[in-house]
């Protein structure tokens, strides 16, 4: 079984709808799977980030995040989408077997429709260098939060048509790895936790900041001494740092009333910071070493190299591409 998945460096702290809907599980997965492949989805911040200098950076954080919340190179292959073009050229090969209506019906895209935004081909076609990501490495697991689970169904449709079209069987079809229980975490309105709703609490924010989100998590106007919903926001943010009993206690402390929210928010921001400290140190350290993380890349992208080549050699192939020896 080979696990992959990547993070789009568009230059928001990641936060914690991405640590625990999608990056805790990159760390528990490296341990329990033979192959785990992580990378910074650089391409796919061409659609957002028009500056090469700031593009350098934000890459260079994803990798800080990854490195310190556990992601290991002796036992993950890390490295960065773009020293592997080659994807672009599997993307190509997607692409005619993609029908139109399917990128149509993209959520992404009929979102930026909705919000009247002038949406580029890029941005229209990004499910399909996704699919290729993923199929480039014939991942059989994606771990993602709930909102990629429709990019998840177009790879599997888009690795069936071209095996379909070619009569091979050129490419996996990828499994998402979505948790229930964190597939879709709350941020501080409620909404889904998201950098484009400035609701986030970040892992990474210096204290001040930190308190500032976890204080401001929304909460409804009932009395200290009134029963509370245990669904809401403020105690499904917490409930991501306590234990199962912990969970239950607090779910039965806030039905029985006398729990008053800013006790909870204050507890809420010692768990945050006790969670992440030891990772804030670990990012630091990485982040006063640049060479060793260029080099944790470079060696990852070499790794990720031998394992593509053979899988695009296979669909150029397929298709008919190319000389027919394959030189
Ligand atoms: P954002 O929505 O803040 O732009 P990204 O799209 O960069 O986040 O997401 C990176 C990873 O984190 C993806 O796997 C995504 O599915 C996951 N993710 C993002 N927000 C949440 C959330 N609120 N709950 C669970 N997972 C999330
Ligand atoms: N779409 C992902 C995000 O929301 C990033 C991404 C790009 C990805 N390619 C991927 C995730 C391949 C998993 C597998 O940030």
């Amino acid at each position: 079984m080979r696990v992959l998945s990547g993070v789009k460096p568009t230059g928001e702290l990641l936060h914690l709808g991405n640590y625990f809907g999608a990056l805790r599980q990159f760390v528990l997965l490296q341990d329990k799977y033979e192959d785990a492949i992580y990378f910074i989805a650089d391409y796919h911040s061409m659609t957002a980030v028009r500056d090469s200098d700031l593009r350098r950076r934000y890459s260079m954080n994803v990798a800080l995040d990854l490195l310190a919340v556990g992601v290991d190179p002796e036992r993950a292959i890390l490295f960065r989408q773009s020293d592997i073009p080659a994807v672009c050229e599997l993307a190509w090969l997607l692409t005619s077997v993609t029908p139109m209506g399917m990128l149509e019906r993209a959520h992404a895209y009929k979102a930026a429709l909705d919000k009247g935004e002038s949406v580029d081909h890029g941005l229209f076609t990004y499910p399909v260098l996704m699919a290729a990501d993923i199929l480039l490495y014939h991942a059989d697991l994606v771990p993602v939060g709930q909102d990629n689970k429709q990019h998840i169904e177009m790879t599997r449709d888009m690795a069936q048509r071209f095996n379909h079209s070619y009569e091979c069987e050129a490419l996996v079809l990828p499994e998402p790895y979505i948790l229930e229980e964190t597939g879709v975490v709350p941020g501080t309105d409620g909404q889904k936790m998201s950098a484009a709703y400035d609701n986030t609490v970040q892992m990474f924010a210096e204290k001040k900041t930190l308190k500032k989100s976890v204080m401001g998590i929304q909460t409804d106007s009932t009395p200290v001494e009134g029963p509370k919903d245990p669904s809401a926001a403020i105690f499904q943010i917490w409930n991501l740092f306590a234990s199962e009993s912990e969970r239950e206690e607090m779910a039965e402390r806030a039905r029985a009333g006398g729990l008053g929210y800013g006790d909870v928010k204050k507890d809420l921001l010692e768990r945050v910071l006790d969670h992440f400290g030891p990772m804030r140190e670990r990012r630091d350290n990485f982040e006063s070493r640049p060479e060793e993380v260029e080099e944790i890349l470079s060696d990852g992208a070499e790794r990720a190299r031998a394992i593509a080549e053979p899988v695009l050699d296979g669909c150029r192939q397929a298709a008919g591409l190319g000389s027919p020896s394959g030189v």
